[in-house]
């Protein structure tokens, strides 16, 4: 089979049917989906798996199952759960979706295979899509639907896809977590009944569970070996995925909005597009699928994704709200000096009528407090300019407070039910702006357009969200269209943040909300990263950064070196561990510089200094996880790998010390066993290198026995740090 066509069409004449089944291969590189598209009948799913082979290809359409509808709608046969759910124009509740047809366009690097399907009675339709690429391991799914019934069809579910995935002894993985506690993992076997992984908040629909999954096929999932899929729809609102094991040979797996308090009047003429759910397997366990959604996501759904970015200090928790034209010049000037290449002035800056001097005002007000900034954004730029760095500036661009003087000219702005109480967020007077009124929109658009045509040299945008959906309620939308709200809300966000990625392509914006709330892949065409959390303690944050990068790829992950004692946690942290913690992810600072002693500037010089060597692995690299903190093993352990597997960079952090510790020794993986690499310890602190510094050894090696890090630091005994923590960089010879 020519490699380079994805797509494979096989017809096989079904004689004793007496009907034309058409097979559709849909294949990446080292992947396939089948599914049967015969007319007439429900779409099946047939494989998804390991590439087959021509001659695998046709057997596993003889011998496999078609016995799994691809896209179950509820009504005929509605024992089973469905993916689509509808209430026709004339009360009618079934759909029976029958094949019609099927489509293929291409798109640049893309192939795109369209399943037609109608209802057997009604005007209804549903296309079925997938996009394959032609250098990634991942499947979109998505679906689009649309009737030409006489009045308005209620939708009542709609996934954007699912998949049967065979019993036997399947685990699946995810995140859950909250604020300050985000991505953490959770590993359990599936059982019978529904396993449900949702989110509700409205805006952060990654605080709570995550919307991704793995599901290991060879019991509990294993980083380097065994059989994963992984799993991650693609979609800025609340979702749910469903895991349907009852008695049946497969678990049904489902992903898509969450339906609840949405219910859609879908129109005559209307075509609702489900978000995308995006497919992965690997034969190389976790950390497989992981690279396969990291290299997915840095070509096809991450702003900038090939570009590696830049070093930063941002001044939340160095100086909170207390901003002043002073105390930002000095930060410049220290990140600076450290060799930092970028500098964010975070919350604080804003407000006229209403000064922002803590959480509770100004939200919307995007004019510089005088008093604060007498010399406003173009004072801050020029002494940005003077100190040979990039300058970056806090928003929350969906939000306002009452007070402020957007809410006191646009009262019916904000979500609220009509004829119903405000209910306050943050601060106790925070609301969230309606982004389903297209007013809003051009507000939040102009927001951003303003200050960009007024001040083009700036640089990097963190967009902040630090509100949920208190309560439900637009004052735009219709009586009859309330629960449209939900979804409108995003439909509207993605429309402005697309018209401003279509005006500021270069611009660089961070997603926040309230530290990691919107770490999802529908998010990311429009971002470049995200903060990870607002809880920047070291030893936490490996954990956090751990399970995120399940999913997500390092240049994505904010991670920075904050105080001791760390702010959130009030643990004491030598700040050599902090470091190596931050240097996994996107190295950056988030600390008053001026609070630091000459030493600890040096020492972060020195690793901001490396870090700008292994920027390119780190960012842009292939994750090889080694050693979960979650096993609790006294220790954790991963890696990056450049393309060419001539450069690496290995993490060991211990997670807890005790004296005389027996931390097992950590196997290297992905590295090529014939070449040999070079061992370099960064950020080195020891008095003595290590045995191993400046040996090189074989990838066999390395990957059979890995190297004998010691558990202690050595260094005079009025230094001795616990916590001990070890970056090596490898290079082939
Ligand atoms: C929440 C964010 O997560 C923090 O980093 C900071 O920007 C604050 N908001 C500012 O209010």
């Amino acid at each position: 089979m020519n490699r380079k066509k994805l797509t494979t069409f096989i017809a096989c004449c079904l004689a004793s049917l007496g009907m034309q089944a058409e097979n559709i291969n849909i294949s990446t590189p080292r992947t396939s989906l089948v599914v049967d598209a015969t007319n007439g009948q429900d779409l099946k799913f047939v494989y998804y798996g390991t590439r087959l082979s021509a001659a695998d290809l046709q057997t596993a359409i003889d011998v496999e199952s078609h016995s799994y509808s691809a896209y179950p709608a509820y009504g005929y046969n509605c024992a089973a759960e469905p993916c689509l759910a509808v209430r026709h124009a004339d009360g009618d509740m079934t759909l029976q979706l029958q094949v019609t047809g099927t489509e293929t366009r291409q798109e640049a690097n893309a192939t795109v295979n369209v399943v037609k399907m109608k209802d057997k009675k009604m005007p209804f339709f549903v296309n079925v899509c997938y996009r394959t690429y032609n250098d990634v391991d991942v499947i979109e799914t998505w679906t689009e639907i649309s009737h030409a019934e006489k009045k308005t069809v209620t939708l009542f579910r709609y996934d954007s896809g699912c998949l049967p995935i065979r019993r036997g002894n399947v685990w699946v993985s995810h995140l859950y977590g909250s604020w300050a506690n985000e991505g953490r993992v959770s590993e359990e076997p599936l059982k019978p009944g529904m396993l449900v992984i949702e989110n509700k908040d409205g805006i952060r629909n990654s605080h709570t569970s995550h919307g991704e999954v793995m599901f290991s096929l060879d019991g509990k999932g294993r980083e380097n070996d065994g059989d994963v899929i992984g799993a991650a729809i693609c979609y800025t609102g609340n979702y749910k995925l469903r895991v349907n094991t009852h008695d049946d040979e497969s678990h049904l797996f489902f992903a898509g909005i969450n339906e609840e308090a949405s219910e859609y009047h879908l129109k005559r003429g209307e075509t609702f597009t489900t978000p995308v759910l995006a497919l992965t397997f690997s034969r190389e366990g976790m950390s497989g699928v992981s690279r396969n959604f990291h290299r997915w996501g840095r070509n096809y759904q991450l702003a900038h994704g090939n570009k590696v970015r830049d070093i930063l200090l941002n001044s939340w928790e160095g100086v909170y709200f207390d901003i002043n034209e002073e105390g930002m010049d000095q930060m410049m000037a220290d990140i600076a000096s450290m060799g930092g290449e970028l500098f964010v002035m975070d919350d604080g800056w804003f407000g006229e009528k209403y000064p922002r001097l803590t959480d509770n005002s100004s939200l919307g007000d995007w004019k510089v407090d005088p008093n604060k900034l007498p010399n406003g954004i173009g004072g801050l730029l020029d002494d940005a300019k003077k100190h040979g760095i990039k300058f970056g500036i806090w928003l929350e661009p969906e939000m306002t407070n009452n007070p402020s003087e957007l809410y006191e000219q646009h009262p019916d702005w904000v979500i609220k039910a009509p004829g119903r109480d405000l209910l306050y967020g943050r601060g106790g007077t925070q609301l969230v702006l309606d982004m389903s009124n297209p007013k809003v929109q051009d507000f939040v658009y102009d927001v951003i357009d303003g200050m960009m045509t007024k001040y083009p040299a700036i640089h990097y945008i963190k967009w902040d969200s630090n509100m949920n959906f208190a309560n439900h309620g637009s004052q735009y939308l219709s009586a009859d269209d309330q629960s449209h709200m939900l979804i409108e809300y995003h439909r509207g966000l993605v429309k402005t943040l697309k018209r401003i990625r279509a005006k500021y392509p270069d611009l660089v914006i961070q997603n926040c909300a309230s530290g990691g709330g919107r770490a999802n892949w529908g998010y990311m065409p429009y971002f470049d990263e995200f903060w990870v959390s607002d809880n920047t303690d070291a030893l936490q944050r490996i954990y956090m950064q751990w399970g995120t990068s399940y999913f997500f790829p390092a240049q994505t992950m904010a991670s920075h070196i904050s105080a001791a004692p760390n702010h959130q946690t009030q643990r004491v942290v030598p700040l050599k561990y902090r470091i190596d913690v931050a240097m996994s992810g996107r190295l950056g600072m988030e600390i008053q510089p001026k609070n630091m002693t000459a030493d600890e500037k040096e020492l972060c010089r020195k690793a901001i200094n490396e870090y700008k060597q292994i920027r390119p692995v780190v960012q842009l690299g292939n994750i090889y996880r080694l050693l979960s903190p979650y096993d609790n093993l006294g220790v954790a352990s991963m890696m990056y790998i450049d393309d060419a597997k001539d450069k690496a960079v290995f993490y060991w952090w211990k997670t807890e010390t005790f004296v005389n510790q027996h931390l097992p020794r950590v196997k290297m993986a992905g590295l090529d066993p014939t070449k040999r690499y070079r061992v370099r310890e960064l950020n080195r602190i020891d008095k003595t290198p290590l045995k191993f510094e400046g040996k090189s050894f074989s990838g066999e090696y390395l990957m059979a026995n890995g190297l004998e890090i010691p558990y202690t630091h050595n260094l005079d005994w009025g230094k001795q740090i616990d916590y001990s923590s070890r970056v090596l960089y490898l290079e082939a010879e």
